[in-house]
């Protein structure tokens, strides 16, 4: 079966974790430091890695302060983490329609949900496309929140000429197999405040705090640490750290695969009936980590089943994260946000990685051509 999404592992990175393997550290240790280090380049602002993207929204929204009695604002279309893991904080997910073509959230959606009690607004970048974070950032500022990017699709793209990372006051990275880069299971949390990078550092630290300034005591002894507030072990081990820096090397080589393949995409599809491409914008340079279509005239379902019986393992990203149990038993009810069920009804993610072959991604164009014309 091709997969949509696969890592691109090369001897570099199978060089970087044997070493890892092999020195004093397995965790804790120095390639920590180095790959949040050549991840703040990346990314433009400081980061804290930690062990997966779900863990990296649970930091932030706990650095941001979110608590039992706020509200988040964010969109439907997203992984269930986006949300979840804000509400396991405590607070009550506002969700706001996405724009028709990118599903990215509308900030005038956003907007209109504004209440005393926001204190995040969360956007994601879909499919690696960045979301309209001028806009967003006004609303934000209106409120008086922290604006967060979930950019788990996202590394690697820029807005206005500024790397997704260094925008938003927290953003959130996913480093699973399929993103845009990988450390198996990693994520992390960059931010341009530094107070919140800081709370991000201790929230996936333990709690624990070891600087004077920061303690209220410090005439214990040098093995003395303290626990001002709770959090979490989320550290990401050397060994994937070292595979994170290797992976990072090759950054900009992933873009440019996927921005070709892309590119293909649009070009050997345009003109194919029942068929709409991906939406782009004229101020982002994404790097895509989905190459999302929209099946129209209800085959969705008939292509999907049809491409999985090709060998073709399509995929639907997302279903409408208000639509799981957890949230219907919250009281979240179907057509709240009709734009973002209306693209969830057409949704169909191809294959896109870089180790994606020009062969295979023909195939990939016959077969659905081959459906869609039938
Ligand atoms: C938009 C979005 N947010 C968060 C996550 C969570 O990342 P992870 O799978 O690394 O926990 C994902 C990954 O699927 C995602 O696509």
């Amino acid at each position: 079966m091709l997969p949509y999404g696969r890592q691109n592992i090369d001897p570099t990175d199978v060089e970087a974790v044997v070493e890892a393997l092999g020195s004093d550290w397995l965790t804790t240790g120095p390639r920590v430091t180095a790959f949040e280090a050549d991840l703040e380049r990346a990314a433009g602002a400081p980061c804290v890695a930690v062990t997966n993207g779900t863990t990296a929204l649970h930091t932030a929204y706990a650095a941001a302060g979110v608590t039992t009695g706020d509200e988040v604002i964010t969109t439907p279309m997203t992984f269930v983490a986006t949300a979840s893991s804000a509400a396991l904080l405590g607070a009550t997910v506002v969700f706001a329609d996405v724009e028709e073509d990118t599903a990215n959230l509308d900030p005038a959606a956003a907007e209109a949900l504004v209440t005393s009690r926001t204190r995040v607004v969360a956007a994601v970048d879909y499919a690696g496309v960045p979301a309209d974070y001028d806009r967003l950032r006004k609303v934000t500022e209106s409120a008086e929140a922290y604006l967060l990017a979930d950019a788990a699709h996202a590394i690697g793209s820029t807005y206005r000429g500024r790397p997704v990372g260094s925008i938003a006051d927290l953003t959130t990275f996913s480093f699973f197999p399929t993103k845009n880069l990988t450390t198996g299971e990693g994520g992390a949390v960059a931010s341009i405040r530094p107070e919140l990078l800081e709370r991000a550092r201790t929230f996936k630290g333990v709690g624990m705090v070891k600087t004077p300034e920061r303690m209220r005591r410090t005439d214990e002894g040098r093995w003395f640490y303290e626990v001002p507030e709770f959090g979490l072990n989320y550290r990401l081990p050397d060994v994937l750290c070292a595979l994170g820096s290797s992976q990072l090397r090759r950054l900009a080589a992933f873009k440019a695969r996927r921005q070709y393949l892309t590119a293909r995409y649009d070009e050997l599809l345009a003109g194919v009936p029942g068929l709409r491409l991906p939406a782009g914008r004229d101020d982002v340079d994404p790097m895509r980590h989905l190459y999302p279509v929209r099946i129209q005239d209800g085959r969705r379902r008939e292509v999907y089943d049809r491409m999985h019986a090709a060998g073709i393992g399509v995929q639907v990203n997302y279903i409408p994260v208000y639509w799981h149990p957890v949230f219907e038993d919250l009281g979240y009810r179907r057509g709240m946000c009709p734009v973002a069920e209306a693209f969830y009804a057409e949704e169909l993610s191809l294959p896109l990685f870089v180790d994606l072959s020009d062969d295979d991604q023909d195939r990939v164009v016959e077969v659905l051509r081959r459906i869609l014309e039938s």
